[in-house]
C-alpha cells in the first residue's frame, strides 16, 4: 500500500539520512526502483512529473501500475507516489487519482498567492492523508519544460511557507536540474544552514540530485536535507545501456529485438544507479 512521505522523511531527518525520490517514466523504471528499494530495505519515493504522468497514460494509469506492482512484487518497504513540481490543477488531479503525496510548485507565483494556494492544498492533502511539499526559490535548469532561474531561497520566506503546515520543503540553494555546468559554484551551505535554523524539524528537499559530488550531498544531509530528487542520472544510465545494447547489434540477433530483452540492460542500469544513491543517501536498511 502506498504511504504518505511525511513519516519516512521525519524519521530520515531525525536519523540524519535522506530518502531518494527517483522519477519514473515507464514500467521498467518503476519495477527497477521498487525492486532495488526492497533489496536495499530502503524507503523510497516515486516521483512523477506532469509530463511523465501524461506519457504514462495519465495519473490513474500510474496509480494502477504502481499499486499493482506493490502487490505483485510483494513490496513491503514504505513507498510514496509523489507528484513532482505540480501545478495547482494537477495537484488536485493527483489527489483524486490516488497519489499519496504531491509537490505544489508555486514558486513562480508572487509570495502572497503561493501562500494562499499552498494553505488550501495543505488542508486538502492532510484531510485525505497525503503529504505535501512546497518550494521556495526556484530551482535552476530545465525539467520537462519548466525552467527555473536557480536562485537561493530567502530563509524568511522558507520559514513562512514551512509554517503553513507543509510536510517538507524544497528550497533553492544553488542546485539545478540536469547536468551541472563546469563553472557551477556548488551548493550554498550558508543558505541551507540559515533555512534549517529557522525551520527546525522540517525535512528539507534537495532537487537536482544528479551530479552533485558525494561530499556535498553528505554535508547537505548534515544540515537538514532529508529527501533528494534524482531524475537525469537514471535517464542517462538507461539511455547509455540501451545504446550499448543496440550498438553491439544484439537487438537484431536471435530474439534480441524482443522489447523485454532490449530494455533489460537499461532497467539493470537504473537498478545499479538507484542502489548507489541509496547507499550514498544512507537510506539502506532504514525501511
Ligand atoms: P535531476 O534531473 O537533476 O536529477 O533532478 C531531479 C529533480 O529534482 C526532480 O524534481
Amino acid at each position: 500500500m502506498l504511504v504518505s512521505a511525511a513519516e519516512m522523511l521525519k524519521k530520515a531527518k531525525a536519523g540524519h539520512y535522506a530518502v531518494g525520490q527517483f522519477n519514473i517514466n515507464n514500467l521498467e523504471w518503476t519495477k527497477s526502483i521498487l525492486a532495488t528499494a526492497q533489496e536495499c530495505n530502503s524507503p523510497v519515493i516515486l516521483g512523477v512529473s506532469e509530463g511523465a504522468g501524461k506519457y504514462m497514460g495519465g495519473y490513474k494509469a500510474v496509480v494502477g501500475m504502481v499499486n499493482g506492482l506493490l502487490e505483485e512484487m510483494n513490496i513491503t518497504v514504505p513507498v510514496a507516489l509523489h507528484l513532482d513540481h505540480g501545478s495547482y490543477d494537477h495537484c488536485y488531479k493527483c489527489i483524486e487519482a490516488g497519489f499519496s503525496s504531491v509537490m505544489f510548485d508555486g514558486s513562480h507565483y508572487p509570495i502572497e498567492e503561493n501562500v494562499a494556494k499552498t494553505k488550501e492544498l495543505v488542508a486538502v492533502c492532510h484531510e485525505k492523508g497525503l503529504s505535501i511539499e512546497a518550494e521556495v526559490g526556484s530551482i535552476g535548469g530545465e525539467e520537462d519544460g519548466v525552467v527555473g532561474m536557480g536562485e537561493c531561497a530567502d530563509p524568511n520566506e522558507c520559514k513562512m511557507v514551512a509554517d503553513l503546515g507543509v510536510d517538507f520543503l524544497a528550497a533553492g540553494i544553488g542546485n539545478i536540474h540536469g547536468k551541472y555546468p563546469a563553472n557551477w559554484k556548488g551548493l550554498s551551505f550558508e543558505t541551507l544552514d540559515a533555512i534549517q535554523q529557522l525551520t527546525g524539524d522540517m525535512p528539507l528537499v534537495l532537487h537536482g540530485g544528479t551530479g552533485i559530488p558525494t561530499e556535498m550531498i553528505q554535508k547537505a544531509i548534515s544540515l537538514g536535507v532529508a529527501k533528494i530528487n534524482v531524475n537525469t542520472e537514471c535517464q542517462l544510465a538507461f539511455a547509455k545501456a540501451t545504446r550499448e545494447y543496440i550498438e553491439a547489434g544484439k537487438d537484431l540477433e536471435g530474439k534480441g529485438f524482443d522489447p523485454r530483452k532490449l530494455l533489460a540492460p537499461g532497467a539493470a542500469a537504473i537498478k545499479a544507479t538507484v542502489k548507489e544513491k541509496m547507499e550514498i543517501f544512507g537510506s539502506v536498511n532504514k525501511a
